[in-house]
């Protein structure tokens, strides 16, 4: 039983660490749940601002108040919002909370305007993440322990704590501090590191790392899919003569405008690669083990596209080594074409699964996660540029025409994709793992080898 607080007060003090202070959030709300506490009871103050007086007795401490039951969307959505600045947040949370109580399914509902000022907040929050992925610059300074980069960046939102491990990932090897007005972090090659806001005048003005930053940013910024009036709000000119990089952007622009399929991949193969392991572009990457990156040479002829890792691809990091892997391998023996020559790739690049006790039971993407995706098997194909494109069942179908495809009408036979470019489609191995009938197995088999032959033969594989 919870005790309830012995005398109710007017107000209660809710104390976070900092603003973006998730964790408290979680422990408050789960306290005020548990005694009944409503929002507009919630003193919310952040501790370490000298600034803002003491009102309020603290928050009763409730041991074991229970966990509420929230769907994981919840828990998303409050990430984001948290680091939103409006000093709304942390009521709205608490009210989005005590009605999900009775509501669970409350988050589905747009058209009710706490939920859509939560999705505004954390939209907002996530524009400003990008921007701070794509803007940060940092400056080579050194002191006895040698290199030390240092950026000044100033946020929208509290999006430094969200963000750090990014640029942990990223810039592992280097000793490196983002410095923004209200906190600033420390990446001493070991650990992270918070240390209070700092000026722009803390920061150092000249010589920007010309070389990483360029590779950088042409690694990460895309901007024909972007396009260039988009570019320019992601981007405002008045910056670009401050960016090391802005050599760069009248090329890029120039081989978007010329690109008749407005999409145009730069970096290597290999820097695409690394920068998809920190992919967010869907919540798939949250339960799933590692991002699962197309592999293959550079300039094959044939890219093959399946749907998505599996279990064991998930675990081992690479496309099509499990039992769908092992009967394609056969396949495409059969057919003559040798799997190293080829670019072997997914539509989605994490694994999808539903946890059935502790079996992983495959779940297929749906069509905003393999859209979401799409910006990876994108670049992936404009760096290998393949003769053909082989789309292995209706997920790799979807992800290349860009529509629903009806497997067992257009297989078979030469389909050009949207931008010109040549497809062939077939049914996916795992469709042929799962069918009852040996007879029926044997003789959809022979069809699959055979469309894989005909699309060496139109790749010139
Ligand atoms: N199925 C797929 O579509 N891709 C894999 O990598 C494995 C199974």
């Amino acid at each position: 039983m919870i005790p309830a607080p012995a005398t109710r007060a007017a107000s209660y003090r809710a104390e976070l660490a900092h603003p973006a202070d998730f964790e408290g959030l979680r422990r408050i709300l789960r306290t005020a749940l548990a005694l009944g506490i409503p929002p507009q009871l919630l003193d919310w103050t952040i501790t370490g601002d000298e600034s803002l007086p003491v009102r309020h007795p603290p928050l009763p401490p409730v041991p074991d108040a229970p966990t509420p039951r929230v769907p994981k969307q919840f828990l998303e959505l409050a990430q984001l919002a948290i680091s939103h600045t409006s000093p709304r947040r942390f009521r709205l949370l608490h009210s989005l909370l005590i009605r999900l109580q009775v509501q669970p399914r409350l988050l589905e509902d747009r058209s009710d305007p706490e939920v859509d000022d939560a999705e505004q907040m954390a939209k907002a929050v996530s524009r400003d993440r990008h921007k701070m992925r794509a803007f940060v610059r940092f400056r080579e300074t050194s002191d006895e322990a040698g290199p030390h980069y240092i950026a000044w960046f100033e946020p929208s939102h509290h999006v430094l704590r969200l963000d750090a491990g990014f640029f942990v990932r990223r810039f592992a090897s280097q000793r490196w501090t983002i410095l923004t007005p209200q906190v600033s972090a420390h990446w001493n090659r070991q650990e992270l590191e918070w240390l209070p806001g700092a000026s722009r005048n803390d920061a150092p003005g000249e010589d920007p790392v010309e070389e990483i930053w360029k590779t950088y940013y042409a690694s990460t910024f895309n901007p024909a899919r972007l396009k260039v009036k988009a570019m320019e709000s992601e981007m405002p000119r008045k910056y670009w003569k401050n960016l090391p990089e802005a050599a760069l952007i009248p090329q890029l622009i120039a081989q978007a405008e010329t690109r008749s399929s407005g999409m145009i991949a730069v970096g290597t193969l290999a820097n695409v690669r690394d920068e998809a392991q920190a992919c967010r572009r869907c919540p798939l990457w949250q339960p799933a083990t590692q991002t699962v990156f197309g592999e293959g040479p550079e300039g094959a002829r044939l890219m093959i596209v399946g749907e998505q890792p599996g279990d064991q691809e998930d675990l081992q990091g690479r496309p099509f080594v499990g039992p769908a892997g092992q009967l394609l391998d056969q396949a495409l023996a059969e057919a003559g074409i040798d799997r190293s020559s080829a670019y072997v790739t997914n539509a989605v690049k994490h694994f999808k699964f539903q946890l059935r006790g502790k079996r992983r039971l495959h779940e297929a993407p749906n069509a905003g996660e393999i859209e979401a995706c799409r910006w990876w098997l994108d670049r992936e194909r404009a760096l290998v540029k393949p003769g053909l494109v082989l789309m292995l069942g209706a997920s790799a179908g979807r992800a290349l025409m860009g529509r629903a495809v009806a497997v067992g009408k257009e297989r078979g036979r030469p389909i050009p994709l949207p931008d010109g470019s040549a497809g062939f489609l077939t049914v996916h191995p795992s469709y042929l793992l799962r069918l009852p009938d040996e007879a029926a197995k044997q003789a959809e088999y022979a069809r699959f080898v055979d469309d894989l032959r005909a699309a060496k033969a139109q790749a010139g594989a």
